[in-house]
């Protein structure tokens, strides 16, 4: 009854598959590997709530008042310092903290997509990024990606033939595929970007999920006409349920952003961004970073190692060097959709990889996630797989 009131884009929007596969997470025996759900493990319980606690000792009625659409002035210190140690220098009015980096693409989406609009995105992307994208309306240019991410030559070729708005890139251990950007194709990338005129938009939630090594410098690092809006987010390295991002912009479009996000939410949870700048305060990220990479390493190994073991020779996957996801991909005549439903039965899910596709077109990919298992459920999941897979070959 309620059809004839949605707008086309309500009427539109569609469940994500991640959302209706969380439901079965708690299913007993039951391994998810569908999420991009951070370890329990992760995240720093006890520093948390000395800093709850403290951040009410120091902030008092502040954290519970309205605030500016900025931010919070301890917490932004706090970033910017982060963001030196990524090599990007930040001016106090190329700054805005986000209600996660989700809001930043909402936002940007809404500063620059009108209907019709072209924007370039990685081929596969971030379901939630074109979902936000897609409330705009914009035509998608899905560029091809190798091992070393985006293949610039294929962006070019859009750029000759389409006025482009932005290409979306998500340079460091992609979400979905693992796969970060060549040193090389960053700098080309942004050189590119240039030339056509073209916005970069670079999603940053990984780069610190390194496992094996430094992370690639940044595009932002390498942005000498003012074109790289970057985001990034506390959700990896601290926790995700306090929903605190950041957008690092030109102090222009940081407000032109801000604008938009006041119509949004006026600004970001204040208590939160009082406790996670009390918390940086007080304890050295790069330990809780380091402590993080431990967990992921190790389990990125067990599972790289129970899919050699137990995939059959066929399936490809990507062999990430961090983040939280390993890309597969089956012989084309295995379509992973119906697989992730029977795959229910064997009490085992996953994403299938044509939700990471705007304009579909690909069955025969999966996302495996590796953060949240146990490495057991890692061992015994991934041959649960790998036994259903070849029932298909
Ligand atoms: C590529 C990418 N961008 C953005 C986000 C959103 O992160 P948050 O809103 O928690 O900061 C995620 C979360 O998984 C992601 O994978």
């Amino acid at each position: 009854m309620y059809q004839k009131f949605y707008s086309t884009v309500a009427a539109e929007a569609k469940g994500s598959d991640v959302r209706r596969l969380l439901k079965y997470a708690t299913m007993e025996n039951f391994i998810s590997f569908a999420g991009g759900l951070p370890s329990k493990d992760a995240f720093p319980m006890d520093s948390i709530e000395r800093a709850t606690q403290k951040a009410i000792d120091l902030y008092g009625y502040q954290n519970f008042q309205y605030g500016a659409t900025e931010g919070v002035p301890a917490l932004r210190q706090e970033i910017v310092k982060i963001m030196a140690d990524r090599e990007i220098t930040v001016a106090d009015d190329e700054l805005l903290i986000t209600t996660g980096s989700q809001q930043a693409l909402d936002i940007c989406a809404k500063a620059f997509i009108d209907k019709g609009d072209y924007i370039i995105c990685e081929s596969p992307t971030y379901l939630a990024a074109i979902n936000a994208f897609k409330a705009y309306q914009p035509n998608f240019l899905d560029a091809p990606m190798d091992d070393e991410g985006i293949i610039p030559e294929a962006v070019e070729d859009y750029l000759k033939n389409y006025k482009v708005k932005f290409m979306y890139i998500i340079p460091d251990f992609q979400n979905p595929t693992g796969r970060s950007l060549s040193q090389e194709r960053r700098k080309q990338l942004v050189a590119i970007a240039n030339q056509y005129d073209v916005l970069i938009i670079e999603d940053s939630p990984y780069a610190e999920l390194s496992y094996d090594g430094k992370p690639e410098k940044p595009l932002k690092a390498y942005d000498t006409e003012d074109r790289v809006i970057y985001l990034s987010t506390f959700s990896k390295i601290v926790c995700p349920g306090l929903r605190l991002g950041w957008v690092a912009a030109p102090a222009k479009l940081t407000e032109k952003i801000a604008l938009l996000k006041q119509a949004t939410d006026l600004h970001t949870n204040q208590f939160s961004q009082y406790v996670v700048a009390t918390y940086l305060q007080d304890n050295d990220i790069n330990a809780q970073i380091d402590h993080i990479r431990d967990i992921y390493r190790v389990k990125r190994d067990a599972m790289l190692r129970a899919i050699e073991t137990y995939f059959p020779k066929e399936v490809y996957y990507s062999k990430p060097t961090g983040g939280m996801f390993i890309w597969a991909e089956l012989p084309e005549h295995i379509e992973t959709r119906p697989l992730s439903d029977e795959a229910l039965e064997y009490r085992i899910g996953f994403v299938p990889g044509d939700a990471f596709y705007p304009n579909g077109g690909f069955y025969n990919g999966m996302r495996i996630n590796f953060s949240n298992a146990s490495i057991e459920e890692i061992e015994t999941g991934i041959k649960r797989l790998g036994d259903l897979i070849k029932t298909k070959l």
